[in-house]
């Protein structure tokens, strides 16, 4: 066991501390992936060499997926991780913590408790605010809109209606189907030019829908959404839900953690009125993948809505304490839909007593910094121009033709886009997703890494412009052969 773990572990920090040009792409990924799907008998013998199969296993993790941790990956929104996550994670597992009682895990659950309320001092949400660690942000909004749902959505829960913008994550959409919303149950508002939700809008349909009998009960508003990291009108939308009665639920998942720093609590003033906010640490809080944290203001919703009565192998024998009071601690199996759950709060507990919380602070305002940074880099260069932001740690950008020939058509530019966000993936150095603002194709970056090294993100988006001159540039005009034919030279791909 000491051997192969201390075999793994030496694999985790070379991985980690990979130098941070490390390419952030799959390096085979079509041989090794199709090998995996064909080869693979049920292995009923054990394998003669284990650590010669963790070798085995190391170059497939090294090569044959992207890595989300690293400063190059730009595209989504990436999971720069720490050591002391991953170590959390590990020894979380390796102990196999019991989790959703406090009669199995006391400690367990007096940490989660603890990280909660930690997360919710950091975000600066009202006080008596808590909730639990689930597995994503996905999860997090399901749990958030059930709570919603059975707290507002009144007697007749079949004309309940919900409001969110066409910029919401589609997880969000997700989760409303499965609490039994079809389409003709929410609404989906156009955003603004500043991709945010209309307030005036917003109240014209609930007025509408009001007069035709339905139920609005939910708003779902972004603090900084996925594609362009706005972030919607909060203060004025929780005046609207509180005066309308509506739950007020913000997804934060991706922006949510800046409100650690000044400026990012500015931008994200109001958080704090929401009824509910989703934040992943697994995005801008450096965690590994499934450590996400769903916050009530009056967490007892979360009860009411997954609380279950005991069935007498874990309630009889009386040990146990009375679920539910703040000061008492919580049975976590009672706040969400997961009975056994991993203990997810420790990644960030560990990482927050190892680094503190200023380091977190710290490493926020890099990845703000380096949205800024590079917006003005993007602006300072002849052939591009931002789209959006800096918003949060948000930037699109698209080039702008140039060169004597004719300008390409608006498709052939979208296609360049998407064409050299390929290109540049093949190339290995960076990993950079287009995104459509409205309307047309533009480049994004998300710059939340605070690895990412300004200097290297300049070389990224000066070959974007490379790529995109070489891949729109115009062909040369015709020149007459010698048979009097039209042919074309040098046509650029
Ligand atoms: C705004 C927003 N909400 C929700 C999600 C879904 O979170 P997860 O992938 O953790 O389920 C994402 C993912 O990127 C997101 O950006």
């Amino acid at each position: 066991m000491r051997a192969l773990g201390l075999r793994a572990l030496d694999m985790l920090i070379d991985h980690v501390a990979a130098p941070s040009d490390s390419t952030p792409v799959p390096a085979r990924t079509a041989g090794a992936a199709a090998a995996l799907l064909r080869d693979q008998p049920v292995p009923h013998a054990a394998v003669d060499d284990p650590a010669a199969l963790l070798d085995e296993l190391h170059l497939l993790l090294r090569d044959g997926n992207a890595h989300p941790d690293r400063p190059g990956f730009l595209a989504f929104v990436p999971s720069p991780g720490t050591f002391t996550g991953v170590l959390g994670a590990a020894l979380a597992t390796g102990f196999a913590v019991p989790t959703g009682w406090r009669l199995t895990g006391p400690v367990a659950s007096a940490i989660e408790s603890a990280t909660v309320g930690w997360l919710v001092e950091l975000l600066g949400l009202s006080e008596g605010t808590s909730g639990l660690f689930v597995p994503g942000g996905s999860l997090a909004n399901l749990t958030a809109l059930t709570a919603a749902r059975d707290a507002r959505a009144g007697e007749e829960p079949h004309r309940a209606t919900a409001y969110v913008s066409d910029q919401a994550h589609f997880s969000v959409r997700r989760a409303l189907h499965v609490l039994g919303l079809g389409a003709d149950r929410v609404r989906i508002l156009p955003s603004d030019r500043a991709q945010r939700l209309p307030l005036a809008a917003l109240a014209e349909r609930v007025g509408q829908d009001r007069r035709q009998g339905s139920c609005p009960f939910l708003v779902v508003a972004s603090a900084g959404t996925t594609a362009t990291g706005a972030v919607d009108p909060l203060p004025e939308l929780a005046r609207f839900c509180a005066e309308e009665g509506l739950w007020l639920h913000v997804d934060g998942a991706y922006g949510a953690p800046a409100a650690l720093t000044d400026r990012g609590r500015r931008a994200l003033a109001g958080l704090g009125l929401a009824d509910s906010v989703t934040v992943d640490a697994h995005k801008w809080l450096f965690q590994p993948a499934e450590t996400s944290c769903v916050l009530l203001r009056e967490p007892a919703h979360l009860r009411r809505s997954f609380g279950v009565e005991l069935p007498p192998y874990l309630a009889a024998d009386g040990t146990a304490p009375a679920s539910g009071a703040q000061d008492d601690g919580v049975d976590f199996l009672q706040w969400g839909v997961q009975h056994t759950r991993e203990f997810r709060a420790l990644r960030l507990w560990l990482s927050l007593k190892t680094f503190g919380a200023d380091a977190f602070r710290s490493a926020i305002d890099r990845g703000l910094d380096t949205a800024e940074e590079i917006a003005r880099h993007i602006d300072a260069s002849p052939g591009l121009a931002v789209v959006t932001g800096p918003a949060l740690a948000v930037v699109t950008f698209r080039p702008l033709p140039r060169g004597p020939g004719p300008a390409p058509t608006p498709q052939e530019q979208d296609r360049a886009v998407d064409e050299v966000c390929r290109a540049l993936m093949d190339e290995g150095h960076a990993l950079v997703m287009a995104v459509t603002v409205a309307g047309r194709r533009v480049f994004r970056l998300c710059t939340i890494n605070p690895r990412i090294e300004t200097a290297q993100l300049r070389r990224v988006v000066d070959h974007i412009g490379a790529l995109w001159q070489t891949r729109t540039a115009a062909p040369p005009s015709p020149r007459p052969t010698p048979s009097g034919q039209a042919r074309a030279e040098g046509t650029a791909g």
